[in-house]
């Protein structure tokens, strides 16, 4: 890794081709409109199964990695790792069957209702104990999304009451089993993993680390800022950045960039999810440089995410430079326009673009 400084100011930082650990791609016009944007500055990402119908199985896995390298240009190296989704109806053999086929790199549990096309998850995880003992005999990794789903559970304690009443116990019931918590945006879920065992990782999105919950009602309510797991109070904002960059090796870069249509986020019952692939990057170097761990990146964003899921780290490289730019108001996600994180304001960082 290489960093240059102008009077002091880290300006330029050129380091090993980062990957992205937690991704929403989506399908068809969207898909293709989306993936130019981490293509640009990932080698590989972490594909999320959540399409309806959800990826539920080896073929429609098959299927839709076929699918998104038809969106990748010619010449250009980027890596889809495919997951499945878990559902009540996910078997053993399934299990067995994604082992086998070396195409599924993880299994996703989603709690239902919870989120984004999350009425087939399971509500209850532990419904699905065999199928963790599977997971666990593979060394396959399972991500979770941690919140309870129990109604009188405040929205806001969701993931706290999910480490506490859910993951611990399961770690202890299945002491092979590897996890990912995804997207933490808790201090308390960041703690729980730091003491973890070594089969516990979590990744850590870009704009719980940039947006306290205060910007959901910036001045009237915002729906752009709505995601799953929520946005948190301002201490639990400033654990995660203390986590991400405390170059703990089991904390890494998972954007959950997760494009809606303008429509369906500006609507009286919107959707979950923020867009962040169009400036991931930038928008983790700012958090880094801001915190003066700069030097911290490489191993957050290239490093330790390819470690925990036991790949090769990247070989190439990607530069960033100290250069303010505007993001548009909106962009197209090929069904119609989207609002981008940060929309009509700046980004501190820019992508250097690298000839292929
Ligand atoms: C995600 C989506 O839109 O698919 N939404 C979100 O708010 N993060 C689903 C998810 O990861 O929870
Ligand atoms: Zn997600």
């Amino acid at each position: 890794m290489r960093i240059e400084e102008q009077d002091g100011t880290p300006v330029r930082l050129t380091m090993t081709q980062a990957d992205d650990w937690h991704l929403h791609v989506r399908d068809g016009a969207m898909l293709a409109a989306v993936l130019p944007d981490t293509i640009r500055r990932f080698g590989r990402a972490i594909i999320m199964p959540n399409l309806h119908p959800p990826v539920t199985t080896v073929a429609a896995a098959r299927d839709y990695r076929r699918r998104i390298l038809a969106c990748v240009p010619a010449g250009t190296a980027f890596t889809p790792l495919m997951t499945l989704y878990l559902t009540a109806a996910t078997t053993v053999a399934d299990i067995d069957e994604a082992a086998a086929s070396g195409l599924i790199t993880a299994v996703k549990y989603y709690p239902a209702g919870q989120t984004t096309n999350s009425h087939h998850g399971v509500a209850d995880i532990r419904e699905c104990d065999r199928v963790l003992a599977a997971l666990e005999r593979h060394d396959m990794p399972l991500l979770v999304h941690g919140e309870v789903v129990d109604a009188d559970v405040d929205v806001f304690a969701r993931e706290e009451v999910f480490v506490t009443r859910v993951l611990a116990p399961l770690l202890a019931d299945f002491p092979g089993l590897r996890v990912v918590m995804e997207h933490i945006t808790t201090a308390a879920a960041a703690a729980f993993v730091r003491a973890g065992p070594k089969r516990l990782a979590a990744t850590i999105t870009a704009h719980h680390m940039l947006l306290n919950r205060n910007a959901l009602f910036d001045g009237g309510i915002r729906p752009h800022h709505y995601c799953r797991p929520l946005l948190q109070g301002e201490e639990d904002r400033k654990a995660l950045i203390a986590a991400a960059t405390s170059g703990h090796p089991r904390f890494f870069l998972g954007t959950d960039s997760a494009p809606h249509a303008r429509f369906a986020k500006e609507n009286a019952c919107g959707c979950a999810g923020i867009y962040t692939a169009h400036a991931a990057l930038e928008l983790y170097a700012e958090i880094f440089a801001d915190a003066g761990a700069l030097a911290r990146l490489e191993g957050f964003a290239s490093h330790f995410g390819a470690d925990f899921y036991g790949l090769p780290r990247n070989t190439g490289t990607v530069s960033l430079v100290r250069d303010v730019s505007a993001v548009p108001q909106t962009v197209s996600f090929g069904t119609g326009p989207g609002v981008p994180f940060r929309a009509g304001l700046n980004l501190q960082w820019r992508l250097v673009e690298t000839l292929a």
